[in-house]
């Protein structure tokens, strides 16, 4: 996945309307994409228990589908954390005094204009990167941040967090945020790798805001990662159409289920597919064949779910100072600022 060529620089997206004040890097390109796709599924989808990160989970649809669940009643994270920006996104700005904002796996960014507006009032704001691998999603995001913040420079990053971290641009004060939950997705193992490498590329006072879900009543849990609407199950199923389209799989959604349980012991909830019967795959730019038994479960994802002690423990170990802890009124989602110690 790691780029060795340059990245590709634009003022304006590839195909759609050249957008003032918009730079986009381009680190993943459509090709590296695929090719680190077919490698994880020779690795994956051969072995057992069968495995997929769950950065693939998000193709255009998949973003779009994400974005479907923030709304949802039973899926909480999102709105928690917009209260608890709501509350503190004056206070980020003044403990971090950050005139650039990265934001790692940006989305839509929708939440984030809350610390923009901050920012911008504090008169600090120069710079926002968002920092995501969907890239068609980034572009528009990038644009409409770009109209709705236009004495900023929107410099848009195409990159994957878990091996283009050192490409984030430097200069200034600068705040990198990594909202929603998301470093949850990662293991623990891949998390402190990522806490680490983040951490080195920061100057002394640089900040981190990430946040964490919070371990709570496991019925709340359960019916975040399974809503009644069925858009998780459709999110998690995305998986399989971007197999088929990207390595001319032929895997029938229909034929596996949803299922997010949460896991004890490892306090973490597993998205997984389950397969409905026995039945082989063929992925005809692989040449390979996949079987699956009946009620084999492929691994699509983990969100861990977190207590205070262990993120502060896991940001100190990287070299980042927790320097504020705030959680919304029901205690179920966190946000911390840390600041890289000198
Ligand atoms: N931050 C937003 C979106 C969270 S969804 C929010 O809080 O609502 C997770 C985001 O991370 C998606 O936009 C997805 O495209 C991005 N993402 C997932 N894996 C990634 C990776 N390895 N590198 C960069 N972005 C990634
Ligand atoms: C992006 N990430 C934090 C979400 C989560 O809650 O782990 C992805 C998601 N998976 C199922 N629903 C939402």
């Amino acid at each position: 996945m790691r780029s060795t060529v340059q990245p590709v620089e634009t003022t304006s997206g590839e195909g759609t309307q050249a957008v003032p004040g918009v730079r986009v890097e381009v680190y993943v390109k459509p090709g590296d994409a695929k090719r680190a796709l077919r490698q994880e599924v020779l690795q994956g989808l051969c072995g057992s228990p069968k495995e997929l990160s769950p950065r693939w989970l998000y193709d255009e649809r998949g973003s779009q589908l994400f974005d479907d669940i923030t709304r949802l009643p039973e899926y909480y994270p999102t709105r928690r954390e917009r209260e608890i920006l709501l509350a503190h996104a004056g206070d980020v700005a003044r403990l971090s005094g950050a005139t650039t904002l990265i934001e790692l796996g940006s989305g839509t960014s929708e939440k984030t204009r809350l610390l923009l507006d901050a920012m911008e009032e504090a008169g600090q704001l120069s710079r926002f990167v968002p920092f995501d691998v969907s890239e068609a999603f980034l572009r528009r995001a990038a644009a409409s941040l770009a109209r709705e913040y236009p004495g900023i420079t929107v410099h848009a990053v195409v990159g994957d967090f878990e091996h283009h971290l050192s490409r984030l641009p430097g200069g200034g004060r600068r705040l990198v945020a990594f909202l929603g939950g998301t470093i949850g997705n990662l293991k623990p193992t891949e998390r402190a790798r990522f806490l680490r490498e983040l951490s080195s590329g920061l100057q002394p006072g640089d900040g981190l805001l990430l946040g964490t879900d919070l371990i709570k009543d496991r019925a709340r849990l359960f019916a975040a990662y399974n809503d009644s609407a069925g858009v998780t199950a459709e999110f998690n199923r995305n998986v399989l159409r971007v197999l088929n389209r990207e390595l001319g799989a032929d895997f029938d959604p229909e034929a596996f289920e949803h299922v997010a349980p949460f896991d004890e012991h490892n306090a973490w909830v597993e998205m997984r597919l389950v397969s409905q019967r026995t039945q082989s795959v063929w992925l005809s730019s692989l040449k390979r064949r996949v079987d699956f038994a009946e009620g084999e479960v492929l691994r699509t994802e983990v969100s861990c779910k977190f207590e205070q002690a262990r993120v502060e423990a896991e940001l100190d170990a990287a070299g980042l100072g927790l320097a504020a802890w705030w959680t919304d009124g029901a205690g179920d989602f966190a946000l911390s600022l840390a600041l890289k110690r000198g």
